[in-house]
């Protein structure tokens, strides 16, 4: 029970990884906010998790907006009294386009939802955050620090989610908050097939297209990995584990990383 009456804040809180470690951290005694855009999502999850006798509190909220963000912090601290962990997993993908032709419109929604809402959600969890030295995990990618053709707009949000991270961990380091993000590789979640359904064919380095397989020859441990992995790192970074770990990147690719 690494997180026993602890409150733990999850943006994208409904999305495939978001749900995975928002169920991961209740089965470790956290008290979980589960943040999101979708009414119905966020109700399912927390449903469930109060079914299984957990604690949880769903709040919709836009990540790009900072009354929303601060409204679901002051939900999250009425209800549970204080804030110890938030991770900010909500982010957008990019359909699969050169960075010629991609429309500007698109490039900017990218970087307004996993950039400016990270840096949102994070300036709006701040002060609970350093009133109980809590910890923060941010989501990143592998693709932080490695090219992906046709994938400009995202590789470059996540590359300034991780010196975002960087920088929040040196400005919260006096307050003794933690600061480190976690860099999936290719995950098996909604976003990814979600992917392989619009732009399989472009993205995929073996056209087979329509399964998840298609992704196996690039990994090294030669699979995808689980949401469940990403969670049980997520839940390290954001343990007294990982007390002396801070403005790090951990990387859960099967080794994707080590390849360049
Ligand atoms: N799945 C992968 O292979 C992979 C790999 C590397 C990084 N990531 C990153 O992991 C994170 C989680 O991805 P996932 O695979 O679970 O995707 P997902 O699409 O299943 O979940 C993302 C969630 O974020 C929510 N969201 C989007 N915009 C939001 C906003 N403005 N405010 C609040 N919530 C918002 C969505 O509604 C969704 O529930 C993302 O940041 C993604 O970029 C995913």
């Amino acid at each position: 029970m690494r997180f026993n009456g602890e409150t733990i804040l999850i943006t994208g809180g409904s999305g495939g990884m978001g749900e995975t470690m928002a169920r991961r951290f209740a089965g470790n005694g956290a008290r979980v906010v589960v943040c999101d855009l979708g009414v119905e999502a966020v109700d399912r999850v927390v449903d469930s998790l109060a079914a299984e006798g957990h604690e949880a509190l769903g709040v919709v909220a836009d990540t790009t907006d900072e009354d929303s963000m601060a409204a679901a912090v002051t939900a999250a601290i009425e209800r549970f009294g204080s804030l110890n962990g938030l991770v900010t997993a909500a982010g957008i993908r990019q359909t699969a386009s050169g960075f010629l032709d991609i429309k500007l419109e698109l490039w900017r929604k990218i970087q307004e939802v996993n950039v400016t809402g990270t840096f949102i959600a994070i300036r709006a969890a701040a002060p609970a955050l350093i009133e109980s030295t809590g910890a923060i995990v941010t989501v990143s990618s592998v693709t932080a620090t490695a090219a992906r053709m046709n994938q400009s707009a995202y590789c470059t949000s996540k590359a300034a989610v991780m010196h975002l991270t960087k920088q929040i961990a040196l400005e919260l380091s006096p307050h003794r908050v933690r600061v480190n993000a976690l860099c999936p590789g290719v995950t098996a979640t909604p976003m990814i097939d979600e992917a392989i359904r619009t732009d399989g064919p472009n993205l995929l380095k073996e056209k087979v297209e329509g399964s998840l397989e298609a992704f196996r020859p690039g990994i090294p441990l030669g699979r995808l990995a689980l949401p469940e992995e990403q969670a049980a790192a997520a839940e390290f970074l954001l343990s007294a584990d990982a007390s002396f770990i801070t403005g790090t990147a951990l990387y859960v690719d099967g080794g994707v990383s080590m390849l360049g």
